[in-house]
């Protein structure tokens, strides 16, 4: 059998999917609410209860995970706040990778890659952005000047925007993308079953699957004993 690595451990599979599922929700509610033409599917303001109801998990998912896995989460906001000259490399190298199939100036990465690491970040920044202003629309709705209101309304629907068409690039990249492998190796395993097959590893992270711990990929002249 192939040889397999451990990539994400429950907890945090847990996490991706609760949250993961919460944003989908948002985002066909918030799509509701945005689109007039949808109108008729908020009658009776289901939608907006059903909108508040994703929220919650949305911000409480997160709010358990933190203190129970404060290691992992260190490590994750580590990562996204991480940035090097090789980030710089990737970004160069991607269109011919994506596009091309030519990974030979890819440069090496670790646990996320840059495209990855991108995803992360903006999901820390947008989370943020949805909740503060949806939690002001939400409660302080009746106290603060209409101005204000507007620019809360404007801001959560940027943020919609933004995050929507990356949610498409998102999955795309995950499972559609012909050199993912879909449902056999690449990122799709990572999240459904928290393992990757090690030559995925080693091919697409090599930074990373050469900390794991009798993995190390040998440099050229090294013996089977350095
Ligand atoms: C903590 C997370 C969030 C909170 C607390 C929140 C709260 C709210 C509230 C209170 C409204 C106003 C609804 C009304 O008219 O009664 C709203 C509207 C909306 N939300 Fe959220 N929301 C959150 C996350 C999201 C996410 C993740 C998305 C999409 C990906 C989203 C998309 C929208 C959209 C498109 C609208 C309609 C705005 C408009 O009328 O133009 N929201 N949200």
């Amino acid at each position: 059998m192939e040889k397999e690595v451990e990539r994400y451990r429950k907890p945090t599979r847990i996490l991706h999917w609760v949250h993961g599922g919460a944003f989908v929700m948002l985002f066909l509610t918030g799509l509701i609410l945005f689109v007039p033409a949808l109108g008729v599917l908020a009658q009776d303001g289901w939608s907006r209860v059903l909108h508040r109801a994703a929220a919650i998990l949305f911000v409480s998912a997160p709010l358990i995970y933190l203190p129970l896995n404060g290691k992992a989460t260190l490590r994750g906001l580590k990562d996204a706040f991480t940035w090097s000259k090789e980030d710089l490399g990737w970004l160069k190298a991607a269109p011919r990778y994506y596009f091309l199939g030519d990974d030979k100036t890819m440069p090496p990465q670790a646990h996320m890659n840059t495209g990855q690491k991108m995803w992360w970040l903006m999901t820390i920044v947008f989370g943020l952005v949805f909740f503060i202003t949806g939690l002001i629309m939400a409660v302080l709705d009746t106290v603060i000047p209409a101005a204000v209101m507007q620019w809360m309304v404007f801001i959560h629907d940027i943020a919609f925007i933004v995050t929507g068409c990356m949610l498409l690039v998102h999955i795309y990249l995950s499972v559609i993308h012909p050199l993912m492998r879909p449902l056999r190796t690449g990122a799709w395993s990572s999240m459904a079953r928290g393992k990757v097959s090690a030559e995925y590893a080693r091919s697409h992270h090599v930074k990373w699957y050469n900390q794991i711990p009798g993995t190390r990929e040998k440099k050229t002249g090294e013996t089977a004993e350095s």
